[in-house]
């Protein structure tokens, strides 16, 4: 063929971060056909959906084999059932997100991926270790990223005024509680990058999806911080909080008072979606709107305590080897330094050779995770109770 192909693949690399963990720990499993292993890598879920979930999943599904209740195509942007239950989602929170700027998605990762599509070529601001999607959706792109420092120092939680040159319109990504090291910005974290936004006229796009694991005073939404809703868009999951990775729901907030260049984001937003997405099936956004209600939010809350449970074991054990760590209170993830000094691919070797256990390297977040490695929460309580006996062996 003579066609060119978008050369700018060639800025990331070859295989997507838990792509190339599953072929490693596939290869060894072949290998060792007899080792138990335990995964505490990629961030899936383990517990089924809450049965009041699945019974409206079962309920909305038959309502499509009857004429009178068939639906075809949904609305490009979300049933106004949904976006309704969303909208009161915000308000329990404390803050007004009208359902005209809530936009139904398959989920976090893809609109995460596809918001580049409105953006022009504008420099890029993400802190690092960060969630890789960022990045490599933006590198894609052929965009300009400059990359914020976390540290031990700063929390990982890095701020603005760590970025050394003048500044005019970024976009800037944020994701707290953060993926990978689970720290979470404080309200006044969080508004020293809306007052930069605000002041540098750029933009943020703010990763809530682990926004259900808060439960000190911290910011659930950045909605929550004064100006937000002129300089932020915030997109939010069903994944980690109502257990659909397998099921697929999300949605994305475009504030109306978001506009630049003349252009209208929501509008651009809007276009983009009825192009290049049919919407969400209608099964599943009733499963979404069941676990926004009171009793689904019970179900779903209890899941959420079983994985902190899990959370907890881990971060005891750590205690006890005196081995540094992050997270774990406000989120699914413990984000660890390697001990002895170790590479994150090393510690990963090791794990998964001398204790069958997968976790996720933290370079692979990024060069600041280098010497760092994630353990995720969402294994069942026997699984995680098994890995933290092998670790209290190894290390
Ligand atoms: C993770 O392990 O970082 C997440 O599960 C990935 C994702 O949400 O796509």
């Amino acid at each position: 063929m003579k066609i060119k192909v978008n050369k700018n693949f060639e800025n990331i690399k070859e295989t997507y971060l838990f792509s190339e963990i599953a072929s490693r720990v596939k290869k060894y499993q072949q290998e060792n056909p007899d080792k138990k292993i335990i995964r505490m890598g990629i961030g899936d879920v383990t517990l089924p959906l809450p049965k009041i979930v699945v019974d409206a999943l079962r309920g909305a599904s038959a309502e499509m084999g009857v004429k009178e209740t068939f639906r075809g195509y949904p609305p490009e942007y979300g049933y106004d059932f949904l976006k309704d239950a969303i909208n009161a989602h915000y308000a329990r929170i404390g803050v007004d997100v009208p359902s005209e700027s809530i936009f139904v998605s398959d989920g976090a990762k893809s609109d995460l991926g596809n918001i580049v599509d409105i953006l022009g070529d504008n420099e890029i601001i993400i802190p690092d270790p960060v969630y890789p999607v960022y990045v490599d959706s933006n590198l894609m792109s052929g965009r300009k990223i400059t990359l914020v420092e976390g540290n031990i120092d700063n929390g990982f939680l890095p701020l603005p005024d760590q970025i050394d040159h003048e500044v005019e319109g970024a976009v800037i990504y944020l994701c707290s509680p953060n993926n990978p090291t689970g720290a979470v910005y404080s309200y006044e974290g969080l508004k020293a990058w809306v007052d930069y936004a605000l002041k540098t006229g750029s933009m943020i796009i703010y990763d809530s999806a682990y926004e259900a694991f808060v439960v000190e005073d911290v910011p659930h939404t950045i909605y929550e911080i004064e100006g937000a809703d002129q300089c932020a868009i915030e997109i939010c999951s069903f994944s980690k909080f109502a257990g659909f990775t397998g099921v697929r729901c999300g949605w994305t907030v475009v504030p109306s008072k978001l506009s630049s260049d003349g252009f209208d984001l929501a509008k651009l937003w809007k276009r983009r979606q009825a192009t290049k997405f049919n919407g969400v099936s209608y099964p599943v956004q009733r499963a979404a709107e069941m676990a926004l209600s009171e009793e689904g939010r019970k179900a779903c809350s209890e899941n959420i305590s079983y994985y902190k449970n899990n959370a907890s074991m881990l971060a005891r054990l750590l205690e006890q080897k005196k081995i540094r760590f992050t997270g774990g209170v406000n989120s699914p993830y413990i984000w660890l330094q390697c001990p002895n000094g170790m590479g994150s691919w090393e510690f990963f070797d090791l794990l998964l050779n001398e204790a069958q256990i997968v976790g996720t390297p933290g370079e692979g977040f990024g060069k600041s995770g280098e010497g760092f490695f994630r353990l995720t929460a969402f294994g069942t309580n026997e699984a995680t109770k098994e890995a933290v006996e092998r670790l209290d062996k190894l290390l």
